[in-house]
């Protein structure tokens, strides 16, 4: 709570840059920072890195209008510098609302700032593309770690292992979202 009153890289409320996408999402993607595109536009990924995910999405069959896309720190850091554990921290309160209110079923890390949230003491090269189980909010959900499509631009084997991972995600979507067949709708509650 105290974290809310100080919001750093801020000096006017344009300077956030929202979450963007369905709020009733069942799989939300979490990144680092915006960049220069990002806050000028004032939307997640839609500058070098977001054209790579939009292409990555395609890959897991994932249409960008169904799923939550935001960032740990909802500002730019200059120079698109890291983001120093202070700003971390005082948007952790921010993103565990919006995962409040979105209730995902599926989180999907962008990066190592995001996966060290969900996964503390793991090196990225270990646990990309793999799911994980995690407790948030007194909620199971399915944690998988992706490298930073930064990352890839960089650098080319990182980018060939990420689409590989983006592939498979279609499987461990399959198989983490149709788990939730065992709700009973309304019309085979009638029938009960
Ligand atoms: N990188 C991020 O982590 N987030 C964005 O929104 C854009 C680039």
């Amino acid at each position: 709570m105290e974290a809310d009153k100080y919001l750093p890289l801020i000096s006017k409320p344009q300077d956030i840059i929202p979450g963007d996408g369905n709020s009733d999402a069942e799989i939300v993607f979490i990144g680092e920072a915006g960049g220069y595109n990002e806050s000028v536009q004032r939307k997640p990924f839609v500058g070098q890195a977001g054209k790579l995910l939009d292409k990555l999405l395609e890959l897991s069959d994932i249409k960008r209008e169904d799923v939550y896309i935001t960032n740990m720190v909802k500002t730019r850091p200059p120079n698109n510098r890291d983001p120093l554990p202070d700003e971390l921290k005082s948007y952790e309160n921010y993103l565990d609302r919006e995962l409040k209110v979105i209730k995902p079923k599926v989180i999907i890390t962008l990066g190592r700032f995001s996966m060290a949230k969900f996964l503390p003491n793991v090196f990225i090269s270990g646990v990309h593309g793999k799911k994980y189980e995690v407790l948030f909010d007194n909620r199971k959900i399915i944690v998988v770690p992706m490298y930073h499509p930064a990352a890839s631009l960089r650098n080319g084997s990182i980018l060939e292992q990420e689409k590989k991972d983006f592939i498979n995600l279609k499987t461990i979507l399959t198989e983490t979202l149709s788990q939730e067949g065992d709700k009973i709708d309304p019309v085979q509650l009638e029938l009960i």
